[in-house]
Parts: C-alpha cells; structure tokens; sequence
C-alpha cells in the first residue's frame, strides 16, 4: 500500500489547529486556542476568532516544521475546513491552504467540518473494523444533530435542533453562573449524580422524532437561576449544574435510542465538543449497541485538524 501523507487545517471556530496524517495514522497535530481571550467576553466573537487565527496560524504551522515529522516535499494533499463555520474564520484557514497547495503544487481537499467531527473516533479505531450503518450523534457549541453513516460518502441528516446547539446552552447556563467560557467542561466537572435533584422540565420536550429544541429549557433553567437571584438566595450551584447536565443528557440519550429502535440500527458514534461530556459518555453504554464509537481521545471531540485530515484521507484516497 502507497503510503499518503496530508496535512489539514482547520479555523471553523476558536481552534487554530494543523495536523499531518501518513498512512491513516495522525503523526503530528499543533493547535492554539482563542478560548481564553474568547473568555473575557463571555462567548465567541467571530471578529476576534478571526483576528487570532491570524496571529495564530504561521506559529502553528512553524511548530508542525520544526516537529520535522514530515518533508513538505512528501505532501500528497492538503485539507482544510471549507464550511460551516464562522465565515471570517474559515477565510484564514482557506487563504492559508489554498497558498499552500499552489506553493507546493498538490491537490486541495474541502472538507465539511460536521463530517470530520462524524469520524473523528477513527483516531483511536481502525478502519477495518468500522461497521456501517452507524448513527452518529453531533453535539458541539454550534450543532446538535444525528446522521444516519452509511459510508464516507453518504450521510443521512436525520434530526437537528431547530433553535440552539447543545453545547451553546452548556455555556450560557455556565456563565450566568460566572463559571467562565467554555462552561460545559465547568459543569460536567460539578456533576454529582446524588445532587441531581432539580427538575427544570415543565413538559417533554424533544419527544420521538421531533426536531431537537433546546431554547425553551435553557430558558427554565435560567428562570431558576434569576429567581434565586431577585430572591437573594444563595444559588446551590452543584445541584444546579447536577440537574442541568442530567436532564439535558437524558435528552440526547432518549433521540438516540428513539433512531436506533425504530431504524433497527445497532452501531452508534458520538462526537463534537460535548461529546467529551462524562455522563454523556457513561449513559451510551446503557444503549447497549453493537458498537459504540467514541473518539477516546477527548481533545478529539472538539475542535482540531487531525479529523479533517482523517476525513481527507477517507474521501481522496479511500483509507
Ligand atoms: O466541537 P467544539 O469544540 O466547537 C464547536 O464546533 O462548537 O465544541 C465546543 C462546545 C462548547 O460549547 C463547550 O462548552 C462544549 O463543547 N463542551 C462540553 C464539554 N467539553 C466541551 N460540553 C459538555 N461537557 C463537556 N465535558
Ligand atoms: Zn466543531
């Protein structure tokens, strides 16, 4: 087998991440985070993210030189993240692939963000033992969606939220709790299962096959939390985060198990930032799938290069 090397980079969000790629391994990855400066202004601003990635990007691509676990020279393609994300951010990573690719002349691969999230587990999997159809839940701070995987090629659209992205609430309820952006690593650190005491649900929500909505309980939840407030009472932020994080998972779990039962699929995967969620992570096993393919790698689950390059590597040269 020819061994094929690609190198891949992706500034969809607040990630400036580059990885390299050689025979379906991923041999080297630098990434440099906006989230800290995203962090003094409560959320993402994409003016912000754009200007950093262009700070951030030659340094990231100088680290990935110097590692010296590649020759540009040995480059059979380049990826880069071509949709969807932030438009001015997506701009750097394309400018800069795009420079690249001419400079080196080799192929210029496009890749959907939401598909490199949907096979970022093949970093700790291989290949070979990958079976399809799989359901694949989508969970970050921009989408919460599941696909129907039947290959590489051909993803099914099956459910997606009609107003905000799971991960979005996780970080609007961590910080009207002064918790800091991102607030979902914050909350699932409080998660205390014995605190999970609250119920915020005043009616289900996301039933059966109905679009995943999650605005109106981010609401509830921030209801609570104002009307401790006005009433001067000390806010019990475990119990509140244990509740939250039980509820909003129970949620997710429940779509899966409605599109596994009624599609008689028995393969699932999960992926996107939220994916690293730990009781997210516990409550797949009560599904009792076939296979459960999980990116064990937790930096895997959110934003990074190495899962565009291993969809590159998938879609161009089929391995
Ligand atoms: O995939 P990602 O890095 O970027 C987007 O494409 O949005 O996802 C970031 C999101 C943030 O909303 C963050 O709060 C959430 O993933 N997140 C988590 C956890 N770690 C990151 N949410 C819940 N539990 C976690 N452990
Ligand atoms: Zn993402």
């Amino acid at each position: 087998m020819n061994t094929k090397n690609i190198i891949s980079i992706e500034t969809s969000c607040d990630d400036t991440s580059i990885a390299v790629i050689s025979n379906g391994k991923v041999i080297d990855m630098c990434t440099l985070t906006s989230a800290q400066i995203q962090n003094t202004f409560g959320g993402v601003v994409p003016e912000v993210a754009a200007r950093e990635h262009e700070n951030n990007i030659i340094p990231t691509f100088q680290t990935i030189l110097n590692n010296k676990k590649i020759d540009l020279n040995d480059l059979d393609a380049i990826a880069y993240t071509a949709c969807p994300g932030l438009r001015v951010s997506l701009n750097v990573g394309e400018a800069f692939a795009t420079t690249l690719a001419s400079y080196l002349d080799k192929p210029l691969i496009k890749v959907n963000h939401i598909y490199g999230h949907i096979f970022s587990f093949l970093y700790d999997y291989e290949l070979k033992d990958l079976q399809y159809p799989f359901l694949s839940l989508i969970a970050s701070g921009g989408h919460t969606s599941i696909f129907k995987v039947n290959s590489p090629t051909d993803i099914e659209l099956l459910n997606e939220t009609k107003d905000d992205a799971v991960g979005e609430v996780f970080d609007k309820i961590a910080r009207s709790l002064k918790l800091g952006y991102p607030g979902g690593p914050a909350i699932d650190k409080l998660f205390n299962p014995a605190k999970a005491t609250i119920s915020f649900l005043k009616h289900k929500q996301n039933y059966n096959n109905e679009p995943f909505s999650f605005s109106g309980y981010k609401t509830q939840v921030l209801n609570y939390i104002n009307q401790q407030n006005m009433k001067s009472q000390p806010l019990d932020i475990n119990t509140i985060c244990s509740s939250f994080q039980k509820e909003i998972v129970s949620m997710l779990i429940d779509k899966l198990r409605y599109y596994m039962d009624t599609l008689n699929i028995n393969n699932i995967s999960i992926g996107g930032g939220v994916a690293a969620n730990s009781l997210l992570q516990n409550q797949i096993a009560t599904l009792n799938a076939k296979n459960t393919y999980i990116p064990k790698t937790k930096m895997l689950c959110g934003d990074n290069a190495a899962m565009i390059a291993i969809y590159a590597n998938l879609i161009y040269f089929n391995m």
